[in-house]
């Protein structure tokens, strides 16, 4: 069961939306170090939300407690209205396989694989690699200006190793893309070009969207702006 929709906060055109993901009072501590005192953090479905804050302040740990990868911390945690510090492991892998895409900083793409094979990977691995989602990832690579040829990705530019790390988060069609500084290290235009075709797949496949985000330019266009500081998230206006 969902838990009822917080009041919207964003800028976007939001309907009457139910949160997808929603934690509250996240504490988590390493050694002596408190990094996140009480967070709290609603994402909404279809919703572009951009999260900031200066390096060391926990940014990288409270996207890896909510894309489930890291179990260690107290607090709330339901996503698609699953609870889940009581949910196994087996029950949060399938969470993550069938309701999240992940784009991590460094990409972890195999650099002897095609672009294809790379996006493929999840899919054989989680056995649900079909005609279907080959065409789909066809389709995908398409819509990011990629080729679909058998060029191994270590050949690729960086910006289209970025742009094959984000379709291979988006090939099994998640509710929600999470994003750790997908842009870093990019020169303004690719980065720019990038959230245009993710925004423009957004739109399309109705996905919502939390990113470590640092650029202004892309700030803008988030339709809430979280910081990070001391612990907890601070709603921050462009
Ligand atoms: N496994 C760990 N063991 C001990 N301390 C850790 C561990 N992981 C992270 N930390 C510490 O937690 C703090 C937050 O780290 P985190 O990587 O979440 O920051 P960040 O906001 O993502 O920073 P950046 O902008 O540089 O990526 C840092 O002080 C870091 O040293
Ligand atoms: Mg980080």
């Amino acid at each position: 069961m969902f838990l009822s929709a917080s009041a919207n906060t964003g800028r976007g055109e939001s309907p009457v939306s139910k949160p997808l993901i929603h934690a509250s009072s996240i504490v988590k501590v390493f050694d002596e170090l408190k990094v996140l005192n009480k967070a709290s953090f609603t994402l909404n479905e279809g919703e572009f939300v951009a999260v900031t804050g200066k390096s060391g302040v926990g940014k990288s740990t409270l996207l890896g407690i909510l894309g489930t990868l890291d179990p260690a911390f107290t607090g709330e945690l339901t996503i698609n209205g699953v609870s889940t510090p009581k949910a196994s492991s087996m029950e949060l892998a399938e969470l993550r396989r069938e309701f999240m895409g992940f784009i991590f900083q460094d990409f972890h793409l195999l650099p002897n694989l095609s672009a294809l094979d790379n996006i493929l990977l999840p899919a054989v691995f989680s056995g649900t690699d079909s005609l279907e989602v080959r065409k789909d990832a066809a389709a995908i690579l398409s819509r990011l200006d990629l080729r679909n040829d058998n060029t191994p990705t270590r050949f690729l530019s960086r910006g289209e190793r970025q742009r094959v790390a984000s379709a291979r988060a988006l090939v099994n069609n998640p509710k929600v893309l999470l994003a750790d500084e997908p842009t870093a290290s990019l020169d303004e235009d690719s980065e720019e070009n990038l959230f245009d075709l993710l925004d423009a797949l957004r739109k399309e496949r109705g996905f919502a969207i939390i990113a470590v985000l640092h650029s202004k330019r892309i700030l803008s266009r988030a339709d809430r702006i979280l910081e990070l500081k001391g612990g907890v998230l601070h709603e921050k206006h462009a």
